[in-house]
């Protein structure tokens, strides 16, 4: 039974839709990864979902249900109960979760106290590798890596059932980052919780993510396992994304990017958001939103599609 099942969510900036009609589900243990170019409204959904966007952010339709209940329809009372204890998040930038004039510890308790947790907090340092001591600390007197460590052991402390993370970690450099998701993939085995990982880049998500949905232009586009991104995905666009992972240092192909550019969220194309940077394209996809095509494997249940008229075409 999933854990988080979110149908046809849509997020609006006023008039502009960013997200539109997105739906996916997690199961315990899962690790979706959501990837996309900028602007293709990966926050907008994660964070929407979870009611964490303010003005002049909205949500224009759809349904979130978290253990069976619906987030966008919750009391804020019983919302603000599931946060940290149940549902978590860690932001893209450690700076914006934590409070600059508060020690760590200060953080920590504010957090944990409400949910009678507080002696939690030196627990929950060691787990994601900090000395306690910096309890005592300031976050100016941490490095990006360590206060995103920080808002790592607040978001895992209570042991929630979900965690949303919004690119984590794109602000470290690349060693850091390696670090702390092979520590943040260890403490999801241990702890069993289910993930949403955004992030702008495909190839991590093909070496930790346990499926990837591909985001554009506020659209969801492609979802499925991760196994079948790494077999090459279905969509024009995946596939332009995949060849847009730069060539290793030994590989013998030519860097590649996907022509043109990613429309204004105010002005999206018609039909298939896609088509006027796509190869495949015919009129059809100039006037119609395909319709999603699902692959599935020797009578399974199909958890794997994509949305584009030439695989429709195809198959
Ligand atoms: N507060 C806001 N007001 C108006 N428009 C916004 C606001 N926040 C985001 N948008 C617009 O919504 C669209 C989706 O933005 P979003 O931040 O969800 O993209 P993203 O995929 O997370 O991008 P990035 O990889 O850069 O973080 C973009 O066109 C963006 O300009
Ligand atoms: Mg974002």
């Amino acid at each position: 039974m999933s854990i988080l099942d979110v149908k046809r969510l849509s997020v609006n900036y006023g008039e502009v839709r960013a997200a539109d009609s997105v739906s996916f589900s997690l199961e315990p243990g899962q690790i979706l990864g959501l990837v996309g170019e900028s602007g293709s409204g990966k926050s907008t959904v994660a964070l929407g979902m979870l009611r964490l966007l303010g003005a002049p952010a909205h949500i224009s339709g759809g349904e979130v249900n978290f253990q069976g209940q619906d987030i966008l329809r919750m009391d804020d009372e019983t919302l603000r109960a599931l946060r940290w204890r149940d549902i978590s998040v860690v932001p893209q930038s450690a700076l914006s979760a934590l409070n600059p004039v508060l020690s760590i510890g200060e953080q920590f308790r504010d957090t944990l106290a409400p949910h009678g947790a507080a002696h939690l907090a030196p627990e929950a340092m060691e787990r994601v590798e900090l000395d306690p001591k910096h309890l005592d600390s300031y976050p100016h007197q941490l490095s990006g890596g360590m206060r995103q460590r920080v808002a790592l052991a607040l978001a895992l402390a209570l042991s929630p059932k979900l965690v949303v993370m919004d690119e984590p970690t794109t602000a470290l450099d690349v060693v850091v980052e390696r670090q702390i998701l092979r520590r943040v993939m260890a403490l999801q085995r241990e702890q069993g919780f289910a993930m949403l990982f955004v992030t702008h880049d495909l190839s991590l998500l093909m070496d930790f993510a346990t499926d990837i949905g591909v985001m554009y232009a506020g659209r969801l586009v492609e979802l499925g396992p991760a196994s079948a991104f790494k077999a090459g995905g279905r969509h024009p666009y995946t596939q332009g994304l995949r060849k847009s992972i730069p060539p290793a240092l030994n590989e013998d192909r030519e860097p590649y990017s996907i022509p043109g550019a990613p429309p204004r969220a105010d002005q999206p194309p018609s039909g298939c958001r896609f088509h006027p940077r796509c190869g495949l394209a015919t009129a059809r996809c100039a006037s119609q939103e395909p319709s999603k095509d699902h692959f599935s494997r020797s009578g399974q249940e199909s958890v794997h599609w994509a949305s584009c008229w030439e695989l429709n075409h195809a198959s």
